[in-house]
């Protein structure tokens, strides 16, 4: 039997040029590399220069996987940005994508889950691609989280950082089989009970204002191993794999420790885990395509290669998706 699966064509990436490291940090709040380093595994993030803007860093992402994909821009129909931090509150930051690179086809829209963005964005262009209504879709993650920082809270300011990442899906016919290449299964979940422990205090209805980032950190951290574990789980029942299948296990890159802990509870060994919390902080919905491109270019990830990607954030949101890359 044939069906439509969404297969990844090519990955790509952008971080800013400017660094900024935990030693800077700890001269401007009461903060000292050492914490940042054993409480988050954070040791540097990437900042987005002033007038560079999150669909500027989607854009150069965008390209970057469009030349990984052998693709001219005008094959893609559909475009979904998963951000936090859109340039403006409408229009979607991803109609600027779509007109920046010169697309006049198909729809292009962003899409709002926080950390949790690039998995319900895969989710959602997978689901899309397989009604035979879009044929190749961009799926972005871009982020300027630096721009509703707090800098003088301590707690928050220490965490994000800037960046993008994208990868190009095709609607292409498989077998039907767990050997497919393409997007396996995919779970999203949210629970808005939650929603006042990691919030931005500000928008268009309520202040006005862009607002700033508020979260109660370790309310946070309580949720996030059994909720993520839980959506992997449930991709793994739903797919007929074990944890021990996945060659790939590619966190949202929220913390050192979540990562660990959701990968020791789920049988995950440290060897297959791609991290990149050291050098890109928290990028939010950016976090899990930087990090897939990371560990493309460097070859760990291969064609074929079962990939299981994850995250949690505000709302609460939560999900996961196996990926045969
Ligand atoms: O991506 C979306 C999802 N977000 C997350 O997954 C974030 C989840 N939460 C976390 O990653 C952690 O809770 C944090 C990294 C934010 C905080 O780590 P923690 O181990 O939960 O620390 P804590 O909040 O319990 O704070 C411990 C101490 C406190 O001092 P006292 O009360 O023990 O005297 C804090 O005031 O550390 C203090 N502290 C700091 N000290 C130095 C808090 N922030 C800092 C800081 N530098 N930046």
């Amino acid at each position: 039997m044939s069906i439509t699966r969404s297969i990844v064509l090519g990955c790509g990436s952008y971080l800013p040029a400017r660094t900024l490291t935990n030693a800077e940090l700890a001269g401007m709040v009461d903060t000292s590399d050492d914490w940042i380093v054993q409480r988050t595994g954070i040791r540097e993030r990437h900042i987005a220069a002033d007038g560079e803007f999150t669909s500027d860093l989607a854009v150069h992402a965008a390209r970057d996987a469009l030349a990984a994909a052998g693709l001219e821009p005008q094959a893609i129909d559909l475009i979904i940005l998963a951000t936090a931090t859109p340039d403006h509150t409408f229009p979607a930051s991803a109609v600027t994508v779509q007109a920046q690179l010169g697309i006049t086809q198909g729809a292009a829209f962003d899409l709002q889950a926080v950390c949790s963005g690039f998995v319900f964005a895969i989710a959602t262009a997978d689901s899309l691609l397989r009604t035979g209504g879009f044929k190749r879709a961009l799926v972005i993650g871009s982020e300027t989280f630096t721009r509703i920082l707090d800098w003088k809270d301590r707690t928050t300011c220490v965490i994000f950082g800037d960046g993008a990442g994208a990868v190009v899906l095709e609607a292409a016919p498989q077998a039907g089989t767990l050997a497919d290449r393409g997007v396996l299964g995919a779970k999203m979940r949210s629970d808005g009970r939650h929603k006042s422990k990691l919030y931005v205090d500000g928008g268009p209805s309520t202040t006005g204002t862009a607002g700033y980032l508020r979260m109660e950190g370790k309310e946070v951290f309580r949720h996030a191993v059994t909720m993520i574990t839980g959506a992997v789980e449930d991709v793994l029942a739903e797919t007929g794999t074990k944890a021990t299948d996945i060659d790939w296990f590619v966190p949202h890159q929220a913390n050192q420790r979540i990562i660990d802990g959701c990968a020791h509870r789920l049988g995950v060994s440290r060897d297959k885990i791609v991290s990149t919390v050291d050098r890109h902080g928290n990028t939010s919905a950016a976090s899990i395509p930087l990090a897939l491109h990371t560990a493309v270019t460097d070859g760990r990830i291969k064609q074929g290669d079962l990939v299981m990607i994850e995250a949690m954030g505000g709302g609460f949101t939560w999900g996961a998706a196996l990926i045969r890359w």
